[in-house]
């Protein structure tokens, strides 16, 4: 007898998983980071029209090939795109970046999400109090990250200690599978995480005046940062395309993760409001209470191009020096900032889990192993596969890990699964597959969007990458050279971890051909 795939229990319980799929580190930090270095309200127009011309397309594109795919008992894209092209030999390996890629961000985020429940603890215990500057808060994250030996830290141990927590938290919810486990810990985690970002948010709110001696740095200046539209960005590639993978990244579209959340709807599902309201959602913590947080607080306490500078600096300066710097100088600012690296965390790790269901659902469906084991597998490959990540840190491993995995290969996914669904299953049938079940029509605008504009877009993005910055990336050309045997290396990685992965799906196929055919010479 076949075995029963697994369900969601609610439909506001899968909302709710896709959404905290969604919300995470990217939409708390990585958003102001870019937001920030690209000009503040000149990003936010191509940031906009991403959204509308890719984000929601693809967030239905993706809920829709995973309810069609999962009605075949495939949870992930080889499978998936098999389904939809079962003439080509080929399509099911372009569907191996779904599991790839989700993985590869996996081994980095999850280490970048264990330093929130650090420092939550650390903001609790009063571990970095007294630090009053840039300088002594950097120290403290570069002592704590093991770049450098100092007053606060001797060595790797409370990192990896938090690291563990971390991981054991991850893989103890996706062992309880997708109701018991990612259901369970969203519906709990994502109202937290609104309250605990709507207190933060009322807290920047209120700050005031922080500097008498510099009025013109207060809230009002501060948002404008971000809200006052800056048209002449529209011509700057750059910025384009750094608003559109700040939208892939924050919806999770393009990485293969709510493909296989929607594998395990029903048929007569609705997907079109349940998609919108998952953006909705997203965009809600991401621009309202986001973008109400690190930018204006940072602009209030370091002005305008002080935000600029510390989000040049790096992406981990914003939310692990400058907002516990912001947080040491207001009143009960330990609580503060305990709420708000535990509003990260919550952030992150209802993502995390969402970037490790692909490879569990691929050894399920593809292989029949149960949940128990094919956990246990995930957990020791990747508790292996983390360790470049925390020990290499410097070495630019994580740099390039989210280039591959958590850049690159979201573009190059979306584009095979836009072109795969509207031009391969066809625009008719996909229109009709989008709405079985709909509680509302999707706009019909969306039909030439999700036919030509979408795809046109995406091969935009592709070319111009390549051709901007294809080679100098390839060839290394922004990497120090004593961190480039590191990072060559960390690429040989990733391509055996892709043909690994490639493999396992020619032997998958391969184990269905012979039984298909054993079944039929038995009958
Ligand atoms: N969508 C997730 C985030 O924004 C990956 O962090």
């Amino acid at each position: 007898m076949a075995k029963q795939r697994q369900a969601w229990g609610t439909r506001l319980g899968i909302i709710m998983a896709v959404a905290g799929s969604a919300i995470g580190l990217g939409n708390f930090l990585r958003f102001p980071v870019q937001a920030a270095s690209n000009g503040g309200g000149a990003f936010m127009i191509p940031y906009f029209i991403s959204l509308f011309l890719l984000g929601i397309p693809l967030m239905w594109i993706e809920w829709t090939l995973g309810r069609y795919g999962g009605g075949f008992e495939h949870g992930t894209a080889p499978g998936i795109f098999h389904t939809m092209w079962r003439k080509s030999r080929f399509i099911k390996y372009f569907g191996v970046i779904g599991i790839f890629g989700p993985l590869v961000i996996f081994i980095y985020y999850t280490y970048i999400e264990s330093w929130t429940l650090a420092y939550s603890f650390f903001a609790l215990t009063g571990k970095y109090s007294g630090l009053g500057t840039q300088e002594s808060m950097q120290s403290f994250l570069r002592g704590f990250q093991g770049l450098e030996k100092n007053l606060y830290f001797s060595g790797l141990g409370p990192s990896y200690l938090f690291f563990i927590i971390t991981f054991l938290a991850n893989i103890t919810v996706i062992y309880y599978g997708i109701k018991g486990g990612i259901e369970r810990l969203c519906k709990v985690a994502m109202p937290l995480l609104f309250i605990f970002g709507i207190i933060i948010m009322l807290r920047v709110l209120s700050l005031g005046i922080p500097d008498p001696s510099r009025p013109s740095w207060n809230l009002t200046n501060g948002l404008g940062f971000l809200w006052n539209p800056d048209f002449s960005a529209l011509r700057s590639a750059k910025v384009w395309l750094a608003a559109a993978g700040q939208i892939f990244f924050t919806l999770s579209v393009g990485i293969g993760v709510i493909l296989t959340y929607a594998s395990y709807l029903s048929k007569g599902d609705d997907v079109v409001l349940s998609g919108l309201s998952a953006v909705s959602t997203n965009e809600f913590a991401e621009v309202v209470i986001g973008g109400s947080i690190v930018i204006p607080a940072a602009f209030m306490f370091f002005g305008p191009q002080g935000v600029e500078q510390v989000a040049r600096a790096g992406a981990f300066n914003l939310g692990f020096v400058t907002m516990p710097l912001i947080f040491e100088r207001v009143i009960m600012g330990a609580f503060f900032g305990c709420i708000w690296f535990l509003l990260l965390f919550l952030a992150g790790i209802t993502s995390s889990v969402s970037l490790a269901q692909p490879a569990v659902a691929f050894l399920e469906d593809e292989f029949d192993i149960s949940r128990p084991r094919a956990v246990t597998i995930f957990g020791i490959v990747t508790f292996l596969l983390c360790q470049p990540s925390i020990f290499l840190l410097s070495k630019g491993v994580v740099n390039e890990l989210d280039f591959w995995g958590g850049t690159f290969c979201l573009v190059l996914f979306a584009t095979f699964e836009t072109i795969l669904f509207a031009w391969v299953f066809g625009m008719e049938r996909a229109w009709t597959e989008i709405h079985h079940g709909a509680d509302m029509r999707v706009p019909r605008v969306y039909k030439f969007i999700i036919k030509y504009v979408t795809p046109l877009f995406l091969l935009f993005i592709l070319g111009f990458w390549f051709y901007q910055d294809g080679i100098p990336t390839l060839m290394m050309k922004s990497v120090p050279q004593a961190d480039r045997p590191v990072v060559l290396a960390t690429r040989a990685g990733l391509i055996i971890l892709f043909l690994i992965l490639s493999y396992l799906v020619h032997v998958a196929w391969r184990k269905k051909r012979r039984a298909a055919n054993f079944k039929g010479a038995k009958a």
